[in-house]
């Protein structure tokens, strides 16, 4: 059978990574979460005490980096920092390191080499865009900002954040990721724009089946 490189990029929240992993479970394909190597990064930035300014530093730190994923665990360094990787304080920080280019240009190599093999979802900002130029579909993954808010306050009521501040934050990493110079958050032009609001991740699931299978 034909393996295909499939990219999903959008906003925070619009639900990518239950899709993406949905997707590739139906295809039997690798999951590729490329968000959790920017938290990597960050985790790694506060461990060292590197703050998302010193290019110098953080570009030492990443020719240092060693990433190891394995189903849904990430290693750095060895260490299982998996627990760490969506918290508050690191998400906001790997939307701050994320705007570097040293940053990017370390990890571009990373996703490149995982994307190499044979059947695989990419999920991202940049995967149709800048890291998978050459992906054979593309989605883009979008949602109303309270749609998105009201989601993650769903699955993090626990950790005791309120809508308001979740929404607030949501919009700001918005911002960040797309008022950034370098690979901006935006649709690839061969990308097709899912709009999820007011869509179950199964609906979308079968929605981007039914452009995959004629693929196949
Ligand atoms: O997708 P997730 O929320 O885990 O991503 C964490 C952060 O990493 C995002 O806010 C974004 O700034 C950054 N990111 C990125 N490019 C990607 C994936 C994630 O800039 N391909």
């Amino acid at each position: 059978a034909t393996m295909l490189l499939i990219t999903i990029d959008g906003p925070a929240g619009a639900g990518k990574t239950t899709v993406s992993k949905l997707l590739a479970e139906k295809l039997g394909y690798r999951y590729l979460d490329t968000g959790a190597l920017y938290r990597a990064v960050a985790v790694a930035a506060q461990f060292a005490g590197v703050s998302a300014e010193d290019d110098q530093r953080l570009d030492q730190l990443c020719a240092n980096l060693r990433i190891h994923m394995a189903a849904d665990r990430l290693f750095l360094d060895g260490e299982d920092v998996t627990e760490r990787l969506r918290s508050p304080e690191i998400t906001m920080l790997a939307s701050a390191v994320s705007a570097r280019p040293v940053v990017r240009s370390a990890l571009f190599g990373i996703q490149r080499e995982i994307g190499r093999s044979a059947g695989v979802v990419a999920e991202g900002r940049d995967m149709g865009t800048v890291v998978f130029p050459e992906a054979d579909v593309k989605f883009f993954l979008d949602a109303s900002v309270r749609q998105r808010a009201q989601r993650r306050f769903g699955q993090y009521s626990d950790k005791g954040q309120s809508l308001a501040v979740i929404e607030k934050d949501i919009r700001r990493r918005d911002e960040n990721d797309s008022q950034r110079d370098i690979a901006p958050l935006k649709p690839a032009a061969d990308a097709l724009t899912i709009d999820s609001s007011s869509m179950t991740a199964g609906q979308v699931v079968d929605l981007m089946m039914s452009h995959v299978l004629p693929l196949l």
